[in-house]
């Protein structure tokens, strides 16, 4: 299967993984709506998608807001008269453990825009991706499968992304939208200076600085998402250390907690 002029809406696409699937999808000669807050950003990276040979349209969008959803969706329509994929990447993540925390409202943002902004962007495209037995793919996490210390807002916005798309791929057999759940581990991109701190505030140096090493680049892991966009495949871990623990914890979930600590208290 090509992408090729596929009608595509990608949230998150400014910058990081969103930016690197925009790059690779348009040198295949897709249909993009782009979006993100960052009007100016994104209108680069479409102008970049234009010359690699797609067609691009930013379109500036808060996904925590209906009514932009909705408005991304009307556009996206409007200009290609449908929607083949729906790929919902835009997230925002947090590094505290929960007794540290002092001031609590992030978490409301964590589900605003990481369960929120899927599911509003789903709920005004499926009509269209039902026309075109679409796809729908969703980049959640590998805290989306397992809980993980200084993460546990940023958990379970992912995990609840898990429990609602798999039901809703229940709702949707034989209608012919396929859905994928793809959960990355450590991609090197902004996420972590954008994080959400115990103060609700952001970290001043990129916390990557100190530990790049593990992470894959934003084209690598643009590259295993549209492998498994492809193929429709249901759920992709990308780590196969992730999809160990996930395995094992039913078995030895006291194991598998005392290493997810050791390895996060690592980084
Ligand atoms: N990088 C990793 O290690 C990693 C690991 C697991 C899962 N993921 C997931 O991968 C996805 C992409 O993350 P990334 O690593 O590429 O991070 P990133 O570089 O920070 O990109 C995320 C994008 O989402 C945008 N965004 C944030 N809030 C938004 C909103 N309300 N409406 C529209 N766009 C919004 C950001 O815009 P601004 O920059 O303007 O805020 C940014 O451009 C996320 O869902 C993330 O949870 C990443």
């Amino acid at each position: 299967m090509t992408f090729k002029d596929k009608r595509i809406v990608l949230t998150g696409a400014a910058g990081g993984i969103g930016e690197a699937l925009a790059r690779q999808l348009a040198s295949e000669g897709a249909r993009l709506a782009l979006a993100d807050l960052n009007s100016a950003d994104l209108e680069s990276v479409a102008e970049a998608c234009r010359r690699l040979g797609g067609e691009a349209l930013a379109i500036p969008t808060d996904v925590t807001n209906r009514d932009q959803c909705q408005r991304l969706i009307t556009m996206t329509v409007e200009t290609w008269g449908g929607i083949d994929a729906l790929f919902s990447n835009a997230g925002v993540s947090m590094w505290a453990r929960f007794e540290d925390i002092t001031d609590i409202s992030f978490f409301e943002q964590l589900m605003a825009v990481n369960y929120f902004g899927p599911l509003y962007c789903t709920y005004y495209a499926l009509p269209y991706l039902k026309e075109s037995q679409g796809r729908i793919i969703v980049i959640t996490s590998s805290s989306g499968k397992i809980g993980a210390p200084m993460h546990s807002g940023y958990a379970a916005s992912k995990h609840a992304l898990h429990g609602f798309f798999d039901s809703l791929r229940i709702e949707l057999l034989d209608t012919g939208v396929k859905i994928a759940l793809i959960a990355p581990l450590y991609v090197r991109t902004g996420i972590r200076l954008h994080r959400f701190e115990a103060d609700g505030g952001h970290p001043s140096v990129d916390p990557y600085e100190t530990s790049q090493s593990k992470s894959m680049t934003p084209a690598q892991a643009a590259g295993i998402i549209l492998r498994a966009a492809r193929r429709g495949k249901r759920e992709t871990i990308m780590s196969l250390k992730i999809k160990a623990a996930v395995k094992l914890r039913p078995f030895i979930p006291g194991v598998v907690d005392s290493v997810i600590r050791r390895k996060v208290r690592q980084r």
